[in-house]
Formats: structure tokens, C-alpha cells, sequence
């Protein structure tokens, strides 16, 4: 499969709705995943929508294992969720740094919910529904957002906590460009 390139924000196919998948366990819904995978895991990130690679489709993949962007964060299950519907479970929001790989070099601080329910499907048409909290919270609504037009920018309320990686977290300069 293949490192396919990720549109960049100001890219209008990334404000859009995307379309729920319709077939379960095809050769192109696999090989749209494997293409998926390979990007993130090439530029390290914690999560990839499909949007993001040039695909209205309401596909997204999240995991952390170990990641040197995020040094303190908590592990994230290697996830691939599809036609997705996210559930608040409690008002309480939190506050977090996030990057995007379509936001390459910045990084910002939005307010997420801190626990929530979301199910969807696998690639193969299996049910999924779990509860996330903390940063496995956090990048399931980041990763959803993408599919509803919304980059993590336009959640920020403060500007004066947006900027250059480089700048804002210096110890992070050679892990990546996001
Ligand atoms: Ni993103």
C-alpha cells in the first residue's frame, strides 16, 4: 500500500461532511485502511481521518503506543472506527495540547470533554462501543471532528496558547512535523 499525502488546511475537501461507509469488508474499503495506516504510522501521528488523505468517507484510525510527540501520554488502542457516533457522558471538559498532521509545525490548546461513549464499526462490518476518557477522549474527538468539516484551530478560544511546535516545545524539534 502507500504514504498517500495529506491535505493541508485551507484544503476545502477538510470542511466537509463526509459520507457514512455503505459496505463493510471490500477490497477498496481495506486498501483506503492499509493506505490509512501507513500514513500515520510514516508520520508518527495519533490519529488519521480519511478526509484528511483526500477521502469523504466517515472512516477514521487512532493509537498510541509509545509516541514520542506525546511523551505523557496515556496509551490509546490501535482503533479503526467507522460511521461513528459519539455520546457526552459528563459536561466536564478539559483542556489540551493537540497537533494535527493537516496543521503541520503547530500546536494548540482546546477544550475537549473528558469522558464519552462512541461506537461505529470496524472495517469489517463489526460492531464497536466503548467509553474513553482523558487523551483516548481527546483524539477520538479530535479524529471525529475531521469528519464533520472542523480542524482542532477553529475549537481554539485562546490564541495566546497556538503556535509553532518548535517554538512552544522546543524538546519535541526532530520527532515529526506536526
Ligand atoms: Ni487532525
Amino acid at each position: 500500500m502507500a504514504v498517500r499525502e495529506v491535505l493541508k488546511m485551507g484544503h476545502p475537501l477538510l470542511l466537509r461532511q463526509a459520507e457514512p461507509v455503505t459496505r463493510f469488508d471490500t477490497p477498496e474499503l481495506h486498501a483506503l485502511l492499509a493506505d490509512m495506516r501507513d500514513t500515520m504510522a510514516h508520520l508518527d501521528g495519533a490519529g488519521l481521518a480519511a478526509p484528511q488523505i483526500g477521502v469523504s468517507l466517515q472512516v477514521v484510525i487512532f493509537g498510541v503506543r509509545t509516541n514520542p510527540r506525546y511523551p505523557q501520554a496515556e496509551e490509546v488502542p490501535m482503533t479503526v472506527l467507522i460511521n461513528p457516533e459519539l455520546t457526552v457522558l459528563d459536561d466536564a471538559q478539559e483542556e489540551g495540547w493537540e497537533g494535527c498532521l493537516s496543521v503541520p509545525g503547530f500546536r494548540g490548546v482546546v477544550s475537549r470533554y473528558k469522558r464519552l461513549g462512541y461506537r461505529g464499526f470496524d472495517e469489517t462490518g463489526k460492531a464497536i462501543e466503548r467509553e474513553a476518557e482523558g487523551f483516548h477522549a481527546r483524539v477520538v474527538q479530535h479524529e471525529c471532528d475531521h469528519l464533520i468539516g472542523v480542524l482542532y484551530p477553529m475549537r481554539i478560544r485562546d490564541f495566546s496558547r497556538f503556535g509553532f511546535t518548535d517554538v512552544l516545545f522546543p524538546e519535541l524539534q526532530g520527532e515529526g512535523d506536526d
